[in-house]
């Protein structure tokens, strides 16, 4: 009998459920197990907060968004450090782990789980993680799950916004997430049809964004759509240390990177809203596409429960599933490498990415 904890970290996303589902009901079909549920994320295991599971409680969810055992942020750098309420959060993990019963933690989450997940591997327990996060920015796999959802959603945020800025002549930025990688808006931008994307691993020039609009204007183009991440940095920008540019972004009278870029746009005179589609982008029911990566993604983990293969992380590489060694992800990102091909193909269809390349 195996006793198998599963728990959700970090910013929660569409198939986090369809990755419970399918590591429950591959594991049931594998192995005499039952599942306990750590509740919101790794707090759960800090406070011993668990419920005992059963199958009738993975069915139904496939299609569900968020997550059925809650989640939370324990940013990995405070996992060590004791803070006023006293409490070793690595003791206490340890402490339920075995409290419970457990044989091993599927842990679900992106960047920061995986660094968390990797802490418990080193302090000797058996852990699995599995890569979930809209940002697409798991180093060790091509893809994660929720990423798909999110690109849809974000594409259709950017289809509507072409109507309204074609009706009133305007320029409409679209200001998307993704943390520090630009994935989600390079697909959203690509698919969406924008006229310039920005994305933090491409620093841009203001007046090479300039340019690129009045360019379009003067070809009698009336709108035009730049869809800019949340992370996008202009060069001086890029040229700041992380200290600095904290310190000019609580001076800004912006609340986003986009309203400050489309303050610069209205003293040109072509007149600019924005958008910010926000958390919209990790709400929902997961598309097809995140549904079937999250029931292999699911299944691949409850193999690896049965052949104890634990320390490990589920990947998507070159379109197979594998297992990464956690130690091999942990503390690194995938940020967008400058020579991806999609942007490739973005450039020869005439798309501007705010150099002047
Ligand atoms: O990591 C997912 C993500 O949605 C990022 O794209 C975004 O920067 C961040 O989480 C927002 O976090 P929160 O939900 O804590 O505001």
């Amino acid at each position: 009998m195996k006793r198998i904890g599963i728990l959700t970290s970090g910013g929660d996303c569409p198939g986090l459920n369809a990755t419970i589902r399918g590591v429950a009901k591959a594991s049931y079909g594998m192995m005499d197990c039952e599942i306990v549920g750590i509740l919101d994320g790794f707090q759960g295991l800090i406070n011993d907060q668990t419920i005992e599971m059963k199958p009738k409680d993975f069915s139904g969810i496939l299609t569900r968004g968020g997550t059925i055992l809650g989640t939370h942020r324990t940013p990995f750098k405070k996992m060590r450090k004791i803070e006023e309420d006293g409490i070793d959060k690595v003791k206490n993990m340890i402490e339920t782990y075995h409290k419970r019963n457990l044989d091993c933690i599927v842990c679900l989450g992106g960047a920061g789980t995986h660094k968390n997940a990797n802490l418990l591997r080193e302090e000797g327990l058996n852990v699995i993680g599995l890569p979930k996060t809209i940002d697409n920015d798991i180093y060790g796999t091509d893809i994660t799950f929720g990423f798909h959802t999110a690109v849809d959603i974000a594409t259709e945020v950017i289809d509507r916004i072409h109507t309204t800025a074609d009706s009133h002549d305007r320029v409409m930025i679209i200001e998307i997430m993704g943390n520090k990688a630009g994935w989600l808006t390079l697909y959203s931008g690509v698919a969406g049809g924008a006229d310039v994307i920005l994305i933090p691993e491409i620093p841009y020039d203001e007046e090479v964004v300039l340019e690129a609009l009045r360019k379009r204007h003067s070809k009698g183009k009336n709108f035009s759509i730049i869809v800019m991440a949340e992370g996008a940095k202009s060069i001086e920008e890029a040229k700041m240390s992380k200290k600095e540019y904290k310190e000019y972004r609580e001076k800004l009278p912006f609340p986003a990177v986009s309203y400050r870029l489309a303050d610069v746009i209205n003293k040109t005179g072509l007149e600019t809203r924005v958008t910010i589609p926000g958390h919209q982008q990790r709400g929902g029911s997961p598309t097809a596409y995140d549904r079937v990566i999250a029931t292999k993604f699911g299944v691949y983990a409850a193999k690896l429960i049965r052949d104890e293969q634990f320390g490990m992380t589920v990947s998507l590489k070159c379109d197979s599933v594998v297992a990464t060694p956690l130690s091999e992800v942990a503390g690194l990102s995938k940020p967008v490498p400058i020579d991806n091909n999609l942007i490739k193909t973005g450039r020869l269809i005439g798309l501007n990415f705010g150099d002047d390349l």
